[in-house]
């Protein structure tokens, strides 16, 4: 069901060229089976690598013997740490300025971790001879509760950190503890709660890889790998290898999903160059579904207590939390330098009160490393989820229905850009028509009704909502850099004589549908229809510089690089119809796709003409060269805040305690919307992922810290059987800011939909006085829950 509302601004559908539904660019390839990804380069000669990985959480390794496997057939070469360190090459940087081991050389920190790799002829033979790989441990106690890791007798984790004796990571805050604290001293009613936002898995469909490809001849590394950010990826290839980046080409061809998995660089991307290198040969990497669960970038895993002070009449006065955050054992975190615990500052979420703190602490553990951005913008998925669980608990208290009591705290349209008190000047937004449509979507008072009426005969239904900000498009380089550089996108467009087009850019897809929505961008600019645009991305060597596809930041910082470039185009393109039509550019009157004189429509040229005169016979107008094109660096002002309200409705099951979404309503507001279709993809697939965490996914490990969540039959994904059909609907808020007033959204859904679900099952419990439970609410879970107040032990 898809319900529209176009309330401030334009729904091209119906124009030739430009925004709207349009059917992706891409998809003939995919639903062919003609997808390029990692997997499937094939390079003469190619080798392949398999990495030998811990099967224990802590342990100092004694030794290793790997003359077994250095002789098992088709065997070419078998590393270890310790022939990286004499390279200098056993510790690479993560992306948040702490170091992590690309081979262990003193001890293994995490299950999973990489300790040695052997490069043979076909990939059985590599993993055949990992078996053979002798590694004596000598088991340490292992830290894998991140309570227990602060404590003094903890064992220390990181002691190959100069001068550490304790496995504290770092320590953060924000906001203005006295005024919180003071509206706490002043407010009628004060609600804490603790929280658990438990670590989940990105679980792309492809997993990690890479192909690297050294030419010892002119010394270039070509390198084919599954990355968010084949250019910033790039520049630390450079640093660690001492290579020069003209000399690094990094190529990220169709990617099978990122969702945050796919930024952080791994040590089996550094494993394959070091074993091109080594060998002269090109070097197939490519890791199996259980090796990408335990070891890459995990997320969340977040301890939380909030509290919230309010009237008793239901005015929120103010926020406050306390988190503690499980790193695992090498800070892998991506986020700006400026922002160790991400963009976890928009804690205050969707409400205008008087003051919010929030003090953080982070800690090592032995476990995989991580805390990457799983779709969302740097931890707001644990900031949004804190707050409307919250929110939802002081209503509870209030005996307040959660819809008014978000309702009445909403911050106002004439109030922005509005600076949150903690610093976020939050673009634009209009959330209460937002909040006013899903519930006219959702039959909100009748759902109340019928759930009045079921509770009376002991049904179990619950009805959740959740109203999020997020803040996307990273970033300002004023405030924003990852290790350094700066979150500025380059783009570039050249016309061709014929007036087709290329665009190319520097974020990379991974099924978002860029190659059709950036053409989109562009055509509605420059009236060249995008079928005859061509989007290049995902290859350093042919396209310009910028960070990369994470936290929803390519529509609010590429696609606005993407505007201007074409704006910049047609800037040329009017003096050269000046030129061809004999008129001052004044007189020229630009309409999609060509230009004609003021008040004489009939004498006009096409984009297409003045293609055609740009780069052919005869003279343009004094100082204009010839060509039509023109490249660009976007710098974005500031964030983009897209907004959203989700309402849920569930049913559990008395007897088996088995929670069914019943109903999931999603109203998104990102702006501008160049591609509806695209986006409601992206906000299926978001809530999809939102039931998924919500109610079955967690990254568990025993006590001796093995991970049980290592396949897809333990860590349990949704499938369309699990979620209802979702109902779409949207407002159009554009923002001030970007060029074209579009709002990021690949990451909305994801955001909004766990507090969401977890708020309507809270509420279907409430009979038995539950007020929260943990995610992910399993039937055991939900089970214990029911029985705990029901039935006190
Ligand atoms: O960075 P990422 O591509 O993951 O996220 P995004 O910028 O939110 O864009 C996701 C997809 O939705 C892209 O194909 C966008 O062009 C499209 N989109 C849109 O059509 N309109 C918007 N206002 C925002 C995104």
């Amino acid at each position: 069901t898809v319900h529209e509302r176009v309330d401030t601004f334009h729904d091209n559908d119906q124009k030739p060229v430009g925004y709207g539904r349009m059917l992706r660019k891409e998809d003939p390839r995919f639903l062919r089976g003609r997808g390029r990804y990692v997997d499937d380069v094939q390079l003469p000669g190619m080798l392949h690598l398999a990495i030998l990985r811990s099967p224990v959480a802590h342990a100092r390794i004694v030794s290793i013997d790997t003359s077994a496997a250095e002789a098992s057939p088709g065997v070419k070469a078998v590393v270890t740490g310790a022939m990286l360190a004499q390279q200098n090459l056993a510790w690479m940087p993560t992306l948040s300025n702490d170091v992590q081991a690309v081979l262990a050389t003193d001890k293994v920190r995490f299950q999973g971790q990489e300790v040695a790799f052997v490069v043979a002829e076909d990939r059985y033979a590599a993993r055949d001879a990992l078996e053979l790989i002798d590694v004596e441990y000598d088991v340490l106690d292992p830290v894998i509760d991140a309570r227990r890791a602060l404590e003094s007798d903890a064992p220390l984790i990181r002691d190959d950190l100069d001068g550490k004796t304790n496995n504290h990571c770092f320590d953060w805050e924000t906001g203005d503890e006295a005024a919180t604290e003071a509206v706490f001293a002043r407010a009628d009613v004060v609600v804490s709660q603790d929280l658990v936002y438990p670590r989940v898995h990105p679980a792309p469909m492809e997993t990690c890889g890479a192909v690297a490809d050294y030419d010892a001849v002119d010394g270039k590394l070509r390198l084919w790998s599954t990355t968010q950010a084949p250019h910033a990826h790039r520049t630390l290839y450079a640093i660690v290898a001492g290579l020069p980046e003209h000399k690094i080409q990094v190529i990220s061809p169709d990617i099978g999903g990122g969702f945050g998995n796919k930024v952080p660089i791994y040590p089996g991307y550094v494993c394959a160059i070091v074993a091109s290198i080594v060998t002269g040969k090109p070097v197939k990497w490519m890791e199996d579904r259980s090796e990408n669960l335990i070891s890459t970038g995990f997320a969340r895993d977040y301890i939380m207590r909030g509290e919230i002070a309010a009237t008793r009449d239901g005015r929120i006065l103010g926020i406050r939390t306390n988190v503690l955050a499980d790193h695992g054992a090498f800070n892998g975190t991506a986020a700006p330098v400026k922002y160790p615990a991400g963009f976890f500052g928009v804690f205050t979420g969707s409400y205008d009160i008087e003051a919010a703190y929030c003090k953080m602490t982070a800690v090592y553990t032995n476990k995989a490393p991580g805390g990457v951005a799983y779709a969302c913008s740097f931890r707001i998925t644990e900031a949004v989820y804190l707050v409307e669980r919250i929110v939802d608990c002081l209503a509870d208290e209030l005996g307040m229905d959660p819809a008014e009591l978000r309702l009445k705290n909403f911050i106002q349209p004439e109030q922005f850009p509005y600076t949150t008190k903690t610093g976020w000047v939050y673009d634009s937004g209009n959330y209460e028509p937002t909040m006013r449509l899903a519930m006219e979507m959702a039959g909100y008072d009748e759902l109340r009704r019928e759930q009045a009426e079921k509770r009376a005969r002991d049904e179990l239904m619950g009805i959740g909502i959740a109203f999020f900000t997020e803040a996307v498009g990273a970033g300002p380089r004023k405030d924003m850099d990852i290790l350094g550089l700066g979150m500025a996108d380059g783009c570039e467009l050249r016309v061709h004589p014929t007036g087709k087009a290329v665009v190319r850019l520097s974020v990379q897809s991974q099924g978002q549908g860029h190659e059709t929505t950036f053409a989109q961008i562009v055509a509605e600019e420059i009236g060249i229809p995008p079928s005859d645009i061509e989007v290049l991305h995902g290859d350093t060597d042919n396209t310009p510089f910028g960070l990369g596809t994470y936290g929803s930041r390519s529509t609010p910082v590429s696609g606005a690089a993407a505007a201007l470039v074409a704006r910049k185009v047609r800037d040329k393109a009017r003096i050269i119809a000046s030129g061809m039509l004999e008129v001052s550019v004044a007189d020229l009157e630009w309409e999609k796709g060509a230009f004609h004189v003021a008040g004489d429509p009939g004498r006009s040229v096409t984009i297409q003409d003045i293609a055609l005169r740009a780069h052919g016979a005869g003279d343009l107008p004094e100082g204009i060269e010839g060509g039509l094109e023109a490249q660009i660096c976007y710098n974005p002002s500031n964030l983009t805040y897209p907004h959203g309200a989700y309402i849920c409705v569930v049913d559990i099951d008395p007897g088996t305690a088995q929670v069914t979404v019943r109903r999931f309503i999603a109203v998104d507001d990102c702006g501008t919307r160049i591609n509806p279709m695209i986006i409601e993809g992206q906000v299926h697939g978001g809530l999809t992922d939102g039931v998924g965490m919500a109610l079955m996914e967690m990254i568990a490990f025993d006590e001796d810290g093995n991970c049980l969540g290592a396949s897809l039959m333990d860590y349990l994904i949704p499938t369309s059987l699990e979620v209802p059909d979702w109902e779409t609907g949207f407002t159009v808020t554009p923002s001030p800011h970007h060029p074209i007033g579009a709002k990021g959204v690949g990451e909305s859904a994801t955001v909004g939909s766990p507090p969401a679900i977890v708020n309507a099952v809270v509420d279907a419990l409430k009979p038995f006085g539950v007020r929260h439970a943990d995610m992910p609410l399993t039937p055991s879970r939900v089970w214990d829950a029911m029985r705990g107040q029901a039935r006190p032990p």
